[in-house]
C-alpha cells in the first residue's frame, strides 16, 4: 500500500475503508507513516485475523472444555522434582550442577516484558515499579541484583569470573521508556552489553464487528502478540544466534511481575540439566480446586497447560490418597529450556502455535475522532503463550517449589484482592524476615523492645520486622548467619552490602 489510492481499494476489499476516515486531516508526514504503517499489513493474514478473532470471541469457552476430563491426567511421579519431595542432599547436588553450568557461562535469563500491564494500570512498563519497600528498588532493580548475586556465587565456587547474560522481550509499548529507564540507572551495575532488549511483534485489536481500531487519526490501535511471541521475536531479532556466539546453552525464562523470582535458579536449572530435560516449568502446589491458575498436566499423552476455566470443577476437586489436590501442578511462567530445544521451535513450530482470545478494553477513536475509553471489553487480542510449546519437548520435567519462597505475582492496583503492590511488597518482607530469623537474629521495635516471633504462613500478612535483605548480600538467604546470628536488630532495617559490613565488624 504504497499510495492513498491503493491503500483505499485494499482496505475497500478488506472492509477496513473505515480507517481513512480521517485522511484529509493527516499532516503530510502523518500521511507517510500511517500508510508505512497500513503496507506492513499482510492482507491475506489480516483478513483471516479479523475472520479468526470474531469467530473465535464468539465460540469463546466459557465453560470447561467437552472431553478433556477423560483426557487430562496428572504429570506422572518420575517427571517431577521439588522442594518438598527431594531429599537434601540430591537438593544440594541439583545446585552444585546449577552452579558449575552458571561459571561456564551456559545460562542466561530471558524476561518477558512486552506485556501492557492494563490491570496494574501505570503508564510505564511493570518493571518500573515500586511495590514500596524500605529500600524503594524497582522490580527491575532487584532482578539486575539477583543476576549480579548469582553471577558472585558460581564465581565463587567455581573460581572463574562469568556472565548470565539478560535477554529482555519487550514490545513497542515498553521498549523505549524501559531502555531509557536502564540508562539512567547505570544497568543496575551489569555491564550494558550484557543486557539484550528486543521487541516482539505487535497485531491489529479487533472489534466484535471485525472492524479494526483507529487509536489515533492515523493509526490502527495495536497490541503485542502476547508472551508467546517469544519464538517470532527471537527469530526476528536473531537472539538464538546471539546465544550461540555467548556459548549459551539454557535459558531460563520468567515474567516481569514475580517479585520473588529466583533468576536463573541453580537448583531447578541442576535439576533441569541432569534429568537431560529439553523443556521444564517450576510449578507451586494449587492453593484451592478454584484458584485461577492453569495446571500443568498431560493431555492424551502430551504436556500441556490446562486453563482453570476449561477444567470442569470436579476434576479440579479431584484429590489423592494423602488429601492432596491431583491437579496441583500450578503454572507460574518460570520455564526452562535447552537453546536447542528453543531453535527446533522456532524452525519448525512457532507457526502452530495456539491462539488465545482475549477480551480487552480497546481505546478508540469515534466517528467525530473523539478517543473513547471504553469501561468493558469491546475488542479481541488473539494472544500466543508461552507454555503452548511444552507438547514439541523431547523430555519435559516439572519441578515444584514453595509458593510463599518464590512465587507473588504483580498484577493489579491496590484494592483487589489478590496480586497487589501491597501483597508482593509483604511478601517480600516476610520472606527476608524469616531469613534473618532462620539465621538466628531476633528483632527490636524502635524503643528497644523485642518484636514477637511470627511463625511463618502461606498467606503472608505484614511481617511484624520490618528487615529488608538486598540481593547483593543474599541471593536466597544463605550466607546471613554469619551476619546476623545473635544479633539484635532495630527494625525497620535494610541490610544492604554497607549495613553488611557494619555487622561483620
Ligand atoms: P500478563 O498475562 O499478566 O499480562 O503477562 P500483562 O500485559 O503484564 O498484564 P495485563 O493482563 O494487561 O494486566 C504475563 C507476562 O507476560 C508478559 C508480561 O510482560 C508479563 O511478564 N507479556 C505479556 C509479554 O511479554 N508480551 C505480551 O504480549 C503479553
Amino acid at each position: 500500500m504504497k499510495t492513498f489510492e491503493e491503500a483505499k481499494t485494499r482496505l475497500e476489499l478488506l472492509e477496513q475503508s473505515h480507517l481513512l476516515r480521517f485522511w484529509s486531516e493527516l499532516s503530510e508526514e502523518e500521511k507517510r507513516t500511517f500508510l508505512a504503517e497500513l503496507s506492513q499489513l499482510n492482507v491475506e493474514e489480516l483478513q483471516d485475523h479479523c475472520r479468526g478473532a470474531t469467530k473465535a470471541a464468539f465460540g469463546q469457552q466459557t465453560s470447561p472444555l467437552d472431553g478433556l476430563h477423560q483426557e487430562m491426567e496428572p504429570v506422572p511421579p518420575e517427571f517431577i522434582g521439588g522442594i518438598k519431595r527431594s531429599d537434601q542432599n540430591t537438593l544440594v547436588d541439583w545446585e552444585n550442577e546449577g552452579i558449575l553450568q552458571i561459571s561456564q557461562n551456559k545460562v542466561a535469563v530471558l524476561l518477558l516484558a512486552g506485556g501492557q500491564g492494563t490491570r496494574l494500570g501505570v503508564p510505564y512498563p511493570k518493571g518500573m515499579y515500586n511495590v514500596g519497600l524500605p529500600s524503594q528498588k524497582t522490580l527491575y532493580h532487584i532482578q539486575a541484583q539477583r543476576i549480579r548475586k548469582v553471577q558472585e556465587l558460581a564465581a565463587g565456587k567455581c573460581g572463574s569470573k562469568c556472565t548470565v547474560p539478560w535477554y529482555i522481550m519487550t514490545s513497542e509499548f515498553t521498549l523505549d521508556p524501559t531502555e531509557k529507564f536502564f540508562r539512567e540507572n547505570h544497568h543496575f551495575g551489569l555491564e550494558p552489553s550484557n543486557v539484550v532488549m528486543f521487541e516482539q511483534r505487535m497485531i491489529p485489536a479487533v472489534g466484535f464487528d471485525g472492524k479494526l481500531f483507529l487509536q489515533e487519526r492515523g493509526k490502527i490501535a495495536m497490541a503485542p502478540d502476547g508472551n508467546g511471541g517469544l519464538y517470532r521475536a527471537l527469530l526476528d531479532n536473531l537472539i538464538l544466534e546471539d546465544m550461540e556466539r555467548r556459548g549459551v546453552e539454557y535459558l531460563h525464562v520468567y515474567c516481569v511481575d514475580n517479585i520473588l523470582v529466583k533468576m536463573a535458579d541453580p537448583v531447578f536449572i541442576g535439576f533441569c540439566v541432569r534429568k537431560g530435560a529439553d523443556c521444564g516449568a517450576k510449578v507451586v502446589e494449587k492453593a484451592y480446586p478454584e484458584e485461577p491458575v492453569g495446571v500443568v498436566c498431560r493431555v492424551g499423552g502430551v504436556f500441556q497447560v490446562v486453563e482453570y476455566s476449561e477444567i470442569l470443577p470436579e476434576t479440579a476437586k479431584l484429590r489423592g490418597p494423602a488429601g492432596e489436590l491431583v491437579y496441583s501442578a500450578g503454572n507460574i511462567c518460570n520455564h526452562f529450556f535447552t537453546r536447542d530445544f528453543l531453535r527446533s521451535v522456532t524452525q519448525q513450530f512457532q507457526g502452530d502455535l495456539k491462539q488465545h482470545v482475549a477480551l480487552k478494553k480497546v481505546p478508540y477513536l469515534d466517528e467525530d475522532g473523539n478517543l473513547v475509553k471504553p469501561s468493558k471489553p469491546n475488542g479481541i487480542k488473539m494472544e500466543k503463550y508461552v507454555f503452548d510449546v511444552f507438547q514439541f519437548s523431547k523430555k519435559f520435567v516439572v519441578f515444584e517449589v514453595l509458593r510463599e519462597e518464590e512465587f507473588s505475582p504483580l498484577k493489579n492496583a491496590d484494592g483487589a484482592a489478590l496480586d497487589t503492590p501491597t501483597t508482593a511488597r509483604r511478601s517480600l518482607l516476610a520472606q527476608h524476615y524469616h531469613w534473618a530469623l532462620a539465621a538466628g537474629a531476633t528483632f527490636l521495635d524502635h524503643q528497644g523492645a523485642p518484636i514477637p516471633l511470627k511463625p511463618r504462613t502461606v498467606q503472608d500478612d505484614e511481617p511484624p520486622a520490618v528487615c529488608e535483605i538486598s540481593p547483593l548480600v543474599s541471593y536466597f538467604g544463605e550466607g546471613l548467619d554469619h551476619l546476623l546470628k545473635d544479633k539484635a536488630i532495630t527494625c525497620p532495617f535494610i541490610l544492604d552490602e554497607v549495613a553488611a559490613e557494619k555487622l561483620k565488624n
